[in-house]
């Protein structure tokens, strides 16, 4: 399963980098106004940025809802660095457009998927991606976790080739139940990538073993 880091901030992107177990970044226009970065020419900048860090794919997402921005905005973008995965929205326009963009060979993720019927259409359409999110369906009392379980048994139903990027994952249990279920990407922020980490047996024992070491170099 890999791993992708959804966020724009640079200090967060290069810590999860420094780990070594970073395969990619989502980013969306809220995370990127949370880092104060506004304005076209500086959120380009801001996406080149980001791949520099990280050598893989890099999803920037359109701000077009009709289908002949979304084509030139996603062009653009596509041009700014090969590792730039265009993200689309789950609309009319938008499935037509990872239509396009699955055509001229542009990698796609189509994103703010909440049914199995949006991801079918993703599918279908030649998305790269399809990205459901399961915190946000959870926040309105539906289980979005068997989202995803009946995502990934449908495209394995039919071979699609469409990679399930599992996004809005919110904590270490929604993680592992991707994949447990086998998504192919988790998208999450950095504390749930580094919450992998923790166990509370893994201190103690490693505070015993180093105290126990100390004992015999006295
Ligand atoms: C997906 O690509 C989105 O950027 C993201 O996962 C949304 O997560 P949130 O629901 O925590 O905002």
């Amino acid at each position: 399963m890999k791993f992708f880091i959804d966020t724009a901030n640079l200090q967060e992107i290069q810590e999860a980098h420094d780990l070594g177990v970073l395969d990619g970044v989502t980013t969306n226009p809220s995370l990127m106004a949370k880092e104060g970065i506004f304005g076209h020419d500086n959120v380009m900048a801001h996406y080149k940025k980001i791949c520099e860090i990280v050598d893989g794919d890099i999803s920037a997402e359109v701000i077009a809802t009709d289908y002949e921005t979304i084509i030139k905005e996603g062009e653009f973008l596509a041009e700014l660095h090969p590792n730039i995965v265009v993200k689309v929205p789950m609309i009319r326009d938008g499935v037509k457009a990872i239509r396009y963009f699955s055509e001229k060979g542009i990698k796609t993720n189509c994103t703010l998927v909440f049914s199995a019927g949006q991801a079918i259409l993703a599918a279908k359409a030649g998305a790269t991606y399809v990205s459901p999110f399961v915190g946000r369906l959870d926040d309105v009392s539906t289980d979005g976790m068997q989202l995803i379980d009946q995502i990934v048994q449908i495209y394995s139903n039919y071979g699609y080739q469409t990679q399930v990027l599992a996004a809005s994952v919110r904590h270490v249990m929604h993680l592992v139940q991707c994949a447990e279920i086998g998504a192919d990407v988790v998208t999450c922020p950095l504390n749930v990538i580094t919450s992998l980490l923790n166990h509370p047996l893994t201190d103690i024992g490693l505070s015993k073993f180093l105290a126990d070491h100390a004992k015999g170099n006295k």
